[in-house]
């Protein structure tokens, strides 16, 4: 019988003394990593069956562990599994419990394999799924957006740089500039996918084994695309995680600015949505407060998802190869990170159809503030005045206007014609809110042609996607 407390059975045959009951509890990690309880499982039958395809264990023992593991995950998903601390993570945990089921036997389970293969592989497996259903959300989001783009494809809001007004927009071409980073992202993970899908299987802990495997029957099995080609490469690198964190920090950013813009446009000093009831929260002082709690979450939320690869970058900087204890820090920041992307792209996608859309609102903002200025200085522009003396004449008819409180479509013809003996009458038509966005027919301009160019665009990217 193994002397020492119950981890150090699984290690302990080199040690006299045993290990400090705080050390163990510092050391393990458990609590985390028991998410990739199924993954783990999963590697491992895996694992048994190549042991036995490569005569490494009969038939009889490999299917004993196979059945076993297979009973170990029932009573993990029916919640009657007992984790337990001392024996550190997740691998150990199944482990033992699997000798307890079924015996010695279930010790050669880790013939020709470490925690090191074993972890890489457990975490690359959890994080196809994590991603594929990451895919999912985005693809869901970016369906209720070009829904509500198609919906409101007359609205007419102002376009801002600095956060002043710019040019008037489409709503509906701001809310496809979204759709257009959200299928980057999509894009994004699904080539971190394909690199990802490598199988660490069949590494050991850094050089390799000298058992007779098949590393390509455990990858096929497991469904990866082919097998991690240096073992020390495999068992010490993370940077599949780090290309997820990075891809779920760019999807939070990206959710953050849709999230601000939301809580500007439901304010009352903008009023051009207003947010569902299901997504916002009133105040326990204020009866008059509707927060756009949702949003304002996301948009915090952020900075944790961010913080996670940051932390993953410098937990993995200037490490030795291979393995290092260090690199177990990795997990609690991706799960972290997955979960929050997920639900906070389910937490979009809820919201959006929900939103009122206050088109007068959006109109008058854009109305009242110069939006149609550039199209004027164009005007003239097209009539052989050289741009920049254009800009110059517009800007002095802009401080006409402000002093007299106008905009710049209610100066009088003779007046307009003071400052450019180029105007015409035909310029109130030119200034005209419709005709300014209808104006822009240039590639992914605001133009009612191009706006449904590219809602129809993206509902073709959508159609290659079942879900
Ligand atoms: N719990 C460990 C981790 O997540 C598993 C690998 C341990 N390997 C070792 N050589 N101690 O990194």
């Amino acid at each position: 019988m193994a002397k020492g407390n119950l981890s150090q059975r699984m290690w302990g045959g080199r040690f006299e003394g045993e290990t400090d009951t705080f050390v163990a509890k510092f050391g393990a990690s458990v609590d985390v990593d028991q998410r990739m309880a199924m993954e783990d499982i999963q590697g491992s039958i895996a694992h048994a069956s190549m042991l036995k395809t490569c005569g490494i264990l009969t038939g009889a023992e490999s299917t004993e562990i196979i059945n076993g593991l297979k009973d170990i995950r029932e009573d993990i998903r029916a919640g009657r599994f007992v984790w337990r601390t001392e024996l550190e993570d997740v691998h150990m945990n199944i482990e033992h419990a699997l000798i307890q089921r079924i015996g010695l036997v279930g010790g050669k389970l880790h013939t020709a394999r470490s925690r090191n293969d074993q972890v890489a592989t457990d975490l690359r497996l959890w994080l196809r799924s994590a991603t594929r259903h990451i895919m999912g959300e985005l693809v869901a989001l970016r369906r209720v957006l070009v829904d509500l783009a198609e919906k409101h494809l007359q609205v007419i809001m102002p376009g801002y740089t600095h956060l002043q007004v710019a040019q008037p927009v489409r709503f509906s071409h701001h809310l496809m500039a979204y759709c257009a980073m959200l299928e980057r992202d999509s894009e994004r993970f699904g080539q971190t996918l394909g690199r990802l899908n490598r199988s660490p299987l069949g590494a050991g802990a850094l050089a390799g084994t000298g058992f007779p495997i098949d590393p390509g029957q455990t990858a096929r099995q497991l469904g990866f695309d082919e097998v991690a080609a240096n073992s020390m490469d495999a068992v010490s690198d993370r940077d599949f995680a780090l290309e997820f964190l990075s891809c779920c920090s760019i999807v939070m950013v990206h959710l953050s600015r849709l999230c601000e813009e939301l809580i500007l446009w439901s304010g009352q000093e903008f009023g051009f949505v207003t947010l569902p009831d299901s997504h916002t929260t009133g105040s326990s002082i204020m009866p008059q407060k509707k927060n756009a709690d949702m949003c304002e979450l996301i948009r915090g939320k952020t900075g944790r998802v961010c913080g996670a690869l940051t932390g993953l970058l410098i937990t993995m900087k200037g490490l030795p190869l291979a393995y290092n204890k260090d690199m177990q820090e990795d997990k609690e920041g991706v799960f972290d990170a997955a979960d929050t992307v997920r639900d906070s792209l389910k937490i979009m996608r809820t919201q959006l159809p929900g939103i009122t859309v206050h088109a007068g609102r959006m109109r008058a903002a854009a109305s009242q503030a110069f939006s149609n200025a550039t199209d004027l200085a164009d005007y003239l522009a097209n009539r052989g005045m050289p741009f920049r003396d254009a800009h110059e004449v517009v800007g002095h008819l802009v401080m006409m206007c402000l002093r007299e409180g106008k905009v710049l479509e209610e100066l009088s013809l003779i007046r307009l014609q003071e400052a450019s003996p180029l105007i015409g009458a035909d310029v109130y038509t030119v200034l005209r809110l419709d005709a300014v966005v209808d104006a822009r027919d240039s590639l992914g301009g605001t133009s009612e042609l191009q706006v449904q160019a590219a809602i129809e665009r993206a509902r073709r990217s959508l159609s290659d996607h079942s879900d």
